[in-house]
């Protein structure tokens, strides 16, 4: 219970979210009896993992799928962007976090979730001990949809086989995919995102352990959502730690 309360506390401040506190005046209680006060913070979760450089083995790889990204004409995206946004992260990492498609700030900069939405996955990343430098974070669609509409289904069709390239180069122990679009994609449902959540899915023929939560963008416009957010982002974190016990992709 302690660990839990420390966990909610540390996300809920980081996130910003106002905490709330029974006001109720303890009995008094006589010294002796009182339990002893804990004198260090129970840790939050596991300790991240440290960024490694690449691995050199898939390097080339990664290298050729970002250069065929980079003139990728597929669909008409391509006449509309400032440029591609592969990706970006540890080609080491355990967890990959999808998303839907680049916005104006990530198709300026050419890296996914930089904008304001990105600055609370950020934070939300933070709070799990997996800061973003340690994670992988790819999009559905690598060029961004004019005016931020929805993607079509043929540009998802067209893109696809680039995520899924990556997912078989970083060979993920657990994918996080942030909001409805990424979720239903990945998934092939239209279940509402309501109902994805608080379950661990497989994705793919590898069956990758996937795990749905809110679009950041979505929990900045309803706040009060990202208690519901923090319930699945300690499911990432207990999933990621049984993970760690198997052999990677078992
Ligand atoms: N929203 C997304 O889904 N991806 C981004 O890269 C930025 C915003």
């Amino acid at each position: 219970m302690v660990r839990d309360a420390a966990l909610r506390a540390q996300y809920l401040q980081t996130l910003g979210i106002e905490q709330w506190q029974l006001r109720r005046v303890a009995p008094a209680i006589p010294p002796a009896q009182r339990p002893a006060m804990p004198t260090a913070q129970p840790p939050v979760a596991a300790p991240s993992p440290k960024p490694t450089p690449p691995a050199p083995a898939t390097s080339g790889a990664w290298q050729e799928l970002a250069a065929e990204v980079h003139g990728c004409v597929r669909c008409g995206l391509h006449a509309t962007r400032t440029q591609t946004v592969f990706g970006v992260g540890n080609l080491s990492a355990e967890l990959l976090v999808v998303g839907e498609a680049p916005g104006a700030d990530e198709d300026r900069q050419g890296e996914p979730f930089v904008g304001r939405a990105g600055q609370l996955l950020n934070s939300m990343l933070r709070a799990m001990r997996a800061p973003r430098d340690t994670v992988y974070i790819a999009n559905l669609l690598k060029c961004r949809p004019p005016s931020n509409r929805d993607p079509a289904p043929g540009e998802v069709a067209s893109c696809q086989p680039y995520l899924q390239r990556q997912i078989e180069l970083l060979r993920p122990r657990l994918m996080l995919a942030v909001g409805r679009i990424a979720a239903q994609n990945l998934l092939a449902t239209d279940t509402p995102i309501s109902k994805l959540r608080g379950v661990v899915h497989r994705y793919g023929t590898a069956g990758t352990p996937l795990i749905v939560t809110y679009h950041p963008a979505y929990l900045l416009r309803s706040p009060t959502e990202k208690r519901k957010s923090w319930v699945d982002l300690r499911l990432v974190c207990g999933e990621l730690a049984r993970l760690r016990a198997l052999p990677r992709n078992s």
